[in-house]
């Protein structure tokens, strides 16, 4: 696992480089305001894997997973998908790039339209995208739909006559229908009942067998990527808190922040249940981020540094990590 975008040694589908997005807000009748919600980002993704995007409510997944699926253009900061700069690319190749990049988002309830059919919904792109006919269309569609653990002869049947998990097999049926590079899956099992929820991973994980897909997977718990992440991005606060491959992190995580995520899931860290970490307190406000390391409020490593000096993303025991204080996590306790 690399961050640094020059290498390209290995075979990688998409590079975020210093990824920024900032947000105008009022803050009150007189005063603006500017939301950092994604402050620099930076990672490579590797094709056919998955990098996992984890953190918690606001640190910045959503607003991440539109910059990726080029829905929004980010403040600062480049995007590379295939070796392709977005932000230089023609109309036509963007308009080709968004087709190559599909996402799937929590709720599939708000995201499939209730009026149209599943014929209807995994027919469109295909109608739009290619010269099929249509009987070709309908076996692609027939096809689709068993893939994905949906009986075709429910292509006539609409959204609300699903359960919630075969709602979500209909929306990764749709984005996956048009064979594209990229899937960025934002909380794609958070509003499924726990009993779907493995089998709705363990789809995602067969087509990505099945098809070579990369894939962002997005979700704000630990255990839940567990299974399905090669490589692991914990955010905090619009940056990254610790980057690299699952095994590293899990093995011994080197931000307290991560290891704080993982004290809250006790199946992910029963080894090592001495050096715990309870997160105090919330999320600062965005509007009034803290001097120094964005964690530092939350933090029981921290020291007079951290509240001054913002650490960088360095690479330690394996991983990169943004932590002045990284070598002694895991190491001692707080
Ligand atoms: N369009 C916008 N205008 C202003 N602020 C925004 C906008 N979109 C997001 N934000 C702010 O940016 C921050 C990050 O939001 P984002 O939705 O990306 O977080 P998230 O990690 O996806 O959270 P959740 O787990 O709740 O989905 C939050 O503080 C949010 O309020
Ligand atoms: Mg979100």
């Amino acid at each position: 696992m690399n961050a640094v975008p020059e290498t390209f040694s290995k075979d990688i589908v998409l590079v975020a480089d210093k990824l920024a997005r900032h947000y105008s807000v009022k803050r009150s009748m007189f005063q603006q305001g500017t939301v950092k919600a994604l402050n620099g980002v930076s990672f490579s993704l590797e094709r056919g894997k998955t990098l996992a995007v984890v953190g918690e409510s606001g640190c910045g997944k959503s607003t991440l997973a539109r910059q990726l699926t080029m829905i929004e253009a980010p403040t600062s900061g480049r995007l590379l998908i295939d070796g392709e700069d977005v932000a230089n690319a023609s109309r036509a190749k963007v308009a080709d790039l968004r087709q190559r990049v599909q996402m799937v988002f929590q709720n599939p309830f708000a995201s499939l339209n209730p009026r149209k059919t599943v014929e209807q919904t995994l027919g469109e792109p295909l109608a739009i995208n290619t010269k099929l006919s249509s009987s070709e269309r309908a076996e692609r569609i027939a096809h689709m739909m068993r893939t994905v653990g949906l009986r075709p002869e429910h292509a006539a049947r609409y959204p609300h006559m699903f359960s919630g998990g075969q709602r979500q097999r209909v929306a990764i049926a749709r984005a996956m229908i048009l064979d594209p590079q990229i899937l960025v899956a934002d909380e794609p099992v958070s509003a499924l009942d726990v009993s779907i929820q493995a089998q709705i991973l363990n789809l995602f994980m067969d087509l990505q067998q099945q098809f070579g897909t990369s894939y962002v997977f997005i979700s704000h718990n630990l255990s839940v990527v567990e299974h399905i992440a090669d490589d692991v991005m914990v955010m905090y606060f619009g940056g990254v808190a610790e980057l690299g491959d699952k095994a590293t992190i899990y093995a011994r995580p080197r931000h307290p922040y991560t290891r704080a995520l993982m004290s809250a899931t006790p199946a992910l860290f029963e080894e090592d249940r001495r050096i715990k970490i309870r997160l105090q307190g919330e999320m600062p406000s965005p509007l009034n981020p803290p001097s120094g390391c964005t964690f530092h409020q939350r933090c029981p490593y921290a020291i007079d540094k951290c509240r001054v000096e913002e650490p960088a993303l360095r690479f330690v025991d394996g991983r990169h990590v943004s932590c002045h204080r990284a070598e002694e996590v895991g190491e001692i306790d707080a």
